[in-house]
């Protein structure tokens, strides 16, 4: 069963939902922006998608589902709309940028008996589905330690825009880029039980503006008369109930030599460990096999793993709108990822570890 789907918000990642829900056989039948233009040109690349001058008229339409991908501080309010209106959410990560949004999206989702599906699209990298089937089948014994890291050396995105102001993104790479890791980090362990969070966030290459040097920038170019208010920087350790740890560094910006810091995933068992590059194409798994130590090295095939993971995510929203299966992240996993950010922020402030909500 096919299914038409709205996009809410048609900027960079709105015309990635757009051609991943479209190559999952999705139509898209709607868009809305509050640029019109932008709205205006996706759906002149989809035969029959219409342009809704608002979202009540989007989602008054007939559209069953609607991938919602605006700027953070909007997520909720359309997601819950949406819901309202009887439509299937895939929310753009984060879920929100507070946990009282999410729990306003988990209640909203509850009264709608609707599927809400948080776009934590890394789950479905090919590494990371890998290293999963392995985990799963419990050949990393106890899981006791997760390392996560993500260094651009200059990658602020839209640098004086959205995501750059706080009360527009609710933060920097924390909460933009270190939300990917975090969630993967608790769904390959199956952990999402956190209890306490030390963590610092720095702010030091952003500001002023017009002295940011760069080669490229996503969302860009800057905008001089902007705001900047948010880290370039993070790093924390979290400490899970049953003793697990997390170890996460994530920049926008840093003076890292390019290629030489890891932008991945360690995880250490008992029986076995690995690591693998989040986007890259294998997955280096240290066990032992009879008495000796081991190497072992899963095969599988991608060409290209942005692609492998949309459409692994898109898969996973339409089994969840179709039969009924759990959706490839639910809201409580969002909000458990929301609840560690908002930790980790407290404990910078407070300068110290500080229990999670
Ligand atoms: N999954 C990923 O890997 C990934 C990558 C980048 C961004 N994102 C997420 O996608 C979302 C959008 O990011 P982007 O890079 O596409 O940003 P963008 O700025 O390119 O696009 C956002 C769009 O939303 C529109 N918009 C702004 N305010 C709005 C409002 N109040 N109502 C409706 N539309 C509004 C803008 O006009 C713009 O077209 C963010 O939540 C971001 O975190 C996810």
């Amino acid at each position: 069963m096919s299914f038409k789907i709205g996009i809410i918000g048609c900027g960079s990642i709105g015309n990635v939902h757009a051609r991943n829900a479209s190559k999952a056989g999705l139509e898209i039948a709607g868009t809305w922006d509050v640029k019109v233009d932008r709205a205006e040109t996706l759906s002149d690349l989809h035969e029959g998608c219409i342009t809704h001058p608002s979202i009540d008229e989007l989602l008054a339409s007939d559209v069953d589902a609607v991938a919602v991908a605006v700027p953070n501080n909007v997520h909720k309010d359309c997601a819950v709309a949406a819901l309202e209106a009887g439509k299937h959410v895939l929310l753009e990560k984060p879920m929100a940028i507070s946990v009282a949004e999410c729990d306003e999206l988990i209640a909203a989702r509850d009264r709608s008996g609707r599927v809400l599906q948080v776009g934590f699209v890394c789950r479905g990298l090919p590494t990371a589905h890998a290293a999963k089937q392995f985990i799963d089948a419990g050949r990393f014994g106890e899981i006791y330690h997760v390392k996560c890291s993500l260094y651009r050396r200059r990658g602020i995105p839209g640098l004086g825009g959205w995501f750059t102001d706080k009360s527009l993104s609710g933060g920097g790479p924390l909460i933009d880029i270190g939300v990917h890791v975090l969630d993967l980090a608790m769904h390959l362990t199956d952990n999402h039980e956190p209890v306490r969070a030390s963590g610092h966030v720095v702010s030091k290459f952003g500001s002023p503006i017009k002295d940011y040097r760069y080669t490229n920038m996503w969302s860009g170019p800057p905008k001089l008369d902007g705001v900047f208010d948010v880290e370039d920087g993070a790093v924390a350790l979290v400490r899970f109930a049953n003793q697990m740890t997390l170890e996460l560094n994530v920049t926008w910006a840093a003076n890292v030599p390019e290629g030489v810091l890891p932008n991945g995933m360690t995880v250490l068992g008992t029986k076995a460990g690995c690591y693998f590059e989040l986007f890259g194409d294998k997955v280096q798994i240290a066990t032992e096999e009879e008495g000796m130590i081991a190497d072992v090295s899963p095969h599988f095939v991608t060409t290209d793993s942005h692609d492998d993971a949309w459409a692994r995510q898109y898969a996973q929203f339409i089994a969840a709108v179709r039969d009924g299966v759990a959706p490839h992240a639910t809201g409580e996993d969002g909000r458990c990822v929301q609840s560690l950010i908002e930790a980790i922020y407290a404990s910078s402030d407070a300068g110290h570890e500080v229990a999670i909500d």
